[in-house]
């Protein structure tokens, strides 16, 4: 939702601003704007559409500053236009700002702000903050530095929802201030130069260390020098983290497309998200977590909570947590946990999951499950991300940056994670039979090559998908563990190739959808668990005896004459399966998405990170 990237030192800002904001792409694409300290006060260059538009706009070769910030909108409050795009100033263009995330009380604010004279240009909800900072600059009697920060710290205490802000100043030409809540923003630090950003992999080129800002904390920057504050403007110290990703992660290294680069970099993912975790020798091991038998036993309910992709991962977890553990697990969706007043205290242990870390829905959840007393585990792909701040505690999927809106390697590497968890509490429970803990590592220490393996079907995916890719509707179906595959498999069409479909407990179908199946609709099953293969295959004959096209993904010997395409995939535990058959159909997705000649890294009317509610 909306990026942000800011610059602060010695070189031209706008090269690096053009540059961070292509990389940052996938959070929003409607309209790009730029704004720099320029020697006549503040340059301002935006408008609709992409940030390509930006960059071919005469007024950007014209930018020289030093120091500038620049946003790519991904639009909550106005249609995308040259107006509603950001950078916003206030009405004396002395302060330009760009925002992420969403001021709930903007119009209050703006009328406040209209009764003392101020008139506005856009309809966002941004337009309110430098025209509010404006108004509180106004207020201090000497307008030095600090009075600067006042007015973004008195203005920032006014507004309501999230935000992650960059304010710039004709009047303080060496100064940026930076500001978040509830939306993130990242702070790049090298000798002489600040780079800010809404995620990492945009500034990785440049620096590997970063300061990470909680809510409502302020950092003053200057090229040399960082200077943060709380929110009463007391001097707080910040150590920096510094970041292992490479830098050349976040680069498409000759793939056509992030989404495919991204698939085809699941083996190592896993090894990495594995890592020395997983041996026949030892215990599963997650010091971290500080879980002792006592509580485990004590837990009477696991809350596995996330959205999108991240909560169908949830769902494979809670098929192996309940099975090895035996404690109950109930996987909800971070919107509807928050507003259903959950049962939830000390005996309840909620994990939450996030490959950005930043998803709001996610991140309150996280903080309602800590208010009624719950114990928290994040699981996220950022280190640093705000939902890891929050949690009690947090362990880490090492997919490497995710850049391509529709998640693949993040869904993958989370469901390893959570098998991985699940035998971590297995062991410490000793309630299961070490042969079968045994089974499951080695299986999981297989994966990468399997995974390898599976990639051969790529040739007949892409066959089916030149088949299938103008079809209206498509259904998939499967059983226990494959259901929770085809829920995935569903989400991948629909959000890269706009193929409307559905996905079904196989024997669910005759109960009602079954109705919509006619002649030549196609339908994708998902058959690894050898325990549901019979029952599955008699509710996939029900819809060929309807007319349906089927394709099958399957590690077993299918009659193959029963289905139209068989995708046969490695053998491998019901436990791990997702990983092995999420494949077939991320790939089918993403050539569907390829013949119809769409944008796969950036879907129409979606943004990688969600961080409004
Ligand atoms: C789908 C997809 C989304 C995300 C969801 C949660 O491909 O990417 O459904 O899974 O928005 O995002 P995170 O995991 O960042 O919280």
């Amino acid at each position: 939702m909306c990026g942000i990237v800011g610059y602060i030192g010695t070189k031209k800002a706008c090269p690096i601003l053009l540059a961070g904001l292509s990389r940052l792409e996938y959070r929003g694409y409607d309209s790009a704007g730029i704004s720099t300290i320029e020697k006549n006060g503040l340059s301002l260059v935006k408008d609709k559409g992409r940030v390509k538009i930006l960059e071919n706009n005469p007024a950007i070769n014209t930018l020289e500053g030093t120091i500038g910030i620049a946003h790519t909108r991904w639009a909550t409050h106005g249609k995308p236009s040259k107006e509603n795009s950001h950078p916003h100033q206030d009405n004396s263009k002395i302060f330009s700002v760009v925002h992420n995330g969403i001021i709930e009380n903007y119009q209050e604010l703006r009328n406040m702000l209209e009764k003392n004279g101020y008139t506005f240009l856009s309809q966002t909800d941004t337009e309110v903050i430098p025209n509010l900072i404006n108004y509180y600059y106004k207020k201090e009697q000497e307008h030095d530095i600090h009075a600067f920060l006042k007015a973004v710290r008195n203005c920032c205490l006014d507004l309501k929802g999230s935000f992650a802000i960059e304010v710039i100043s004709s009047e303080f030409p060496k100064n940026m201030i930076v500001v978040r809540k509830d939306s993130p923003l990242v702070i790049g630090t090298c000798e002489s130069e600040k780079y800010i950003s809404s995620d990492i992999p945009a500034i990785l080129s440049y620096t590997r260390d970063f300061y990470f800002l909680n809510d409502l904390e302020f950092a003053l920057l200057e090229n040399t020098n960082t200077t943060f504050f709380n929110s009463n403007l007391e001097e707080i110290n910040k150590p920096t983290s510094n970041i292992e990703w490479d830098a050349t992660a976040s680069e498409k290294n000759g793939y056509e497309d992030f989404m495919l680069k991204e698939i085809y970099e699941q083996p190592t993912a896993i090894r990495e998200t594995i890592g020395s975790k997983i041996s026949l020798e030892s215990k599963c091991d997650f010091e971290e977590l500080e879980l002792t038998k006592d509580y485990l036993e004590s837990v009477n309910k696991i809350y596995i909570i996330a959205c999108g992709t991240a909560m169908h991962a949830g769902l494979a977890g809670k098929n192996v947590i309940e099975k090895l553990c035996r404690i109950p697990v109930e996987v909800d969706i971070a919107s509807e946990f928050r507003y259903r007043n959950p049962i939830v205290n000390e005996k309840t242990l909620c994990i939450f999951i996030s490959q950005s870390g930043e998803t709001a829905d996610t991140i309150a959840a996280l903080k309602l499950a800590k208010l009624c007393g719950s114990r928290t585990i994040a699981i996220s792909n950022v280190i640093g991300s705000s939902i890891t701040r929050e949690a009690d505690y947090s362990i880490y999927t090492h997919a490497g940056p995710e850049i391509a809106v529709a998640s693949t390697k993040a869904y993958t590497s989370q469901v390893v994670l959570l098998n991985m968890l699940a035998l971590y509490f297995a062991e410490i429970l000793e309630i299961v039979d070490m042969d079968l803990i045994n089974n499951i590592k080695k299986e999981m220490l297989l994966l990468p090559k399997k995974i390898e393996e599976t990639f051969s079907c790529k040739n007949s995916i892409q066959e089916f998908a030149k088949k299938i890719y103008q079809e209206k509707d498509v259904f998939f179906l499967g059983r226990g563990i494959d259901e929770t595959v085809a829920k995935e498999g569903s989400l991948k069409l629909k959000e890269i190739s706009y193929i409307h479909s559905e996905s079904y407990a196989a024997g669910e179908l005759k109960h009602g959808p079954i109705a919509l199946i006619e002649n030549g609709i196609t339908v994708i099953s998902i058959l690894m668990d050898s325990s549901l293969i019979e029952k599955t295959i008699s509710n996939i004959q029900e819809v060929i005896s309807r007319g349906a096209k089927t394709l099958v993904v399957t590690s077993h010997d299918c009659n193959t004459t029963m289905f139209d395409e068989v995708i046969k995939i490695p053998d491998t535990i019901p436990y791990l399966s997702p990983i092995l058959s999420v494949i077939p159909l991320q790939l089918l997705a993403y050539y569907i998405s390829k013949e119809k000649g769409l944008d796969v890294d950036k879907p129409r009317n979606l943004a990688k990170s969600v961080t409004v509610e």
